[in-house]
């Protein structure tokens, strides 16, 4: 036997008015708790209609990942999880392994399989085709960490990659640091050459003279960081710290000055980014900034069901990191 809406009501202690604009998914006129009580009880009573079922449909966003063998990725991949959670959507994870072509697969892909909203981390900065699909075709998109170039009309949350890289740099410098190597990501990224920008404007700041050859180019890899070093021993180059642009190249950037048996942080200091668990328990600590990564994804995800609900959204949101000194810098 179906319940009437006055008998709903009555369950539930609200109005009929209260209860008709749950079922009907009227955005406006029911806060969230009590639309989320109401939803409680008629579940509980297996109520059935399809508007109501439709807003009760697990609903589902898309977050999209470069690498997600990379802690850092891993950490946002919780935080998006499990804010979404906490407003009855899934999520559908989608790693690109750095290919800016399977990026465009999936959001061509994710469109059509009617998710709710995308958060995209980019795989490369160059905005193409693929990525007005998101605009063309009303799917809110959202991006996070990562920019790309010319996408004006997405909103984005961004740490302050620039202004901490500075930062970092400067406490080389302020310890006595002179000549300090720079291990950037790709540069079709743009975490990577912010960071990098970060890095100069301390060298300039301070009159450092730059030099290229102090700048190599990793892809945020374990192995780019350790290949980084043993290519700066072999040109004889000479320097006394080390910026990575993240902990993975950090970590094996630091593998090899230990094989060179260098005094750590006496003759080489180095500093990474992102404040992965490794970075801590490695020996020595690793010197690293501290990502905001989980305010980032709640953020992602309060930004994009805001899209998602009509409302307006600021269009930049720059989250601060912080720097943790540990025993790989004096
Ligand atoms: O570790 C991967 C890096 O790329 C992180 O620092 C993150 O900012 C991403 O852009």
């Amino acid at each position: 036997m179906r319940l009437t809406l006055e008998e709903i009501a009555k369950i539930a202690g609200v109005s009929k008015a209260t209860v008709s604009r749950v079922i009907n998914d009227v955005p406006s006129g029911v806060g969230e708790e009590t639309r989320k009580h109401v939803q409680s009880v008629l579940s509980e009573l297996h109520y059935s209609n399809d508007s109501f079922m439709h807003s009760m449909r697990s609903k589902s966003l898309a977050l999209i990942l470069p690498d997600i063998t990379n802690p850092f990725f891993a950490d946002i991949a919780r935080a998006v999880t499990r804010k979404a959670i906490t407003e009855n959507y899934v999520v559908i994870l989608v790693e690109t392994e750095f290919s800016e072509e399977k990026e465009q697969e999936y959001i061509s892909k994710l469109i059509s399989k009617k998710v709710d909203g995308i958060i995209l981390v980019p795989s490369g900065r160059a905005c193409t085709d693929a990525h007005f699909l998101p605009e063309k075709y009303h799917v809110p998109m959202v991006l996070l960490d990562r920019k790309l170039d010319g996408a004006h009309s997405y909103a984005g949350i961004y740490s302050d990659n620039e202004y901490v890289a500075f930062g970092c740099c400067e406490r080389l410098i302020k310890s006595g640091a002179r000549e300090i190597v720079f291990i950037s990501g790709p540069l079709n990224v743009s975490t990577s050459t912010e960071r990098m920008d970060g890095y100069k404007d301390a060298l300039i700041h301070y009159e450092i003279p730059f030099d290229h050859r102090k700048v190599r180019i990793g892809n945020y890899t374990v192995e780019s960081g350790y290949q980084a070093i043993l290519e700066l021993e072999k040109e004889n180059i000479s320097y006394s710290a080390v910026l990575a642009a993240n902990d993975l190249m950090a970590l094996g950037a630091l593998r090899a000055l230990k094989e060179f048996s260098y005094k750590i942080p006496e003759e080489k200091q180095i500093i990474g980014f992102d404040n992965i668990d490794f970075s801590k328990y490695c020996e020595p600590s690793l010197s690293t900034v501290q990502q905001p990564s989980i305010q980032m994804g709640s953020q992602a995800v309060e930004t994009l069901l805001k899209l998602i609900g009509g409302k307006k959204v600021s269009q930049t949101i720059r989250l601060q990191p912080k720097i943790l000194y540990r025993q790989t810098t004096k």
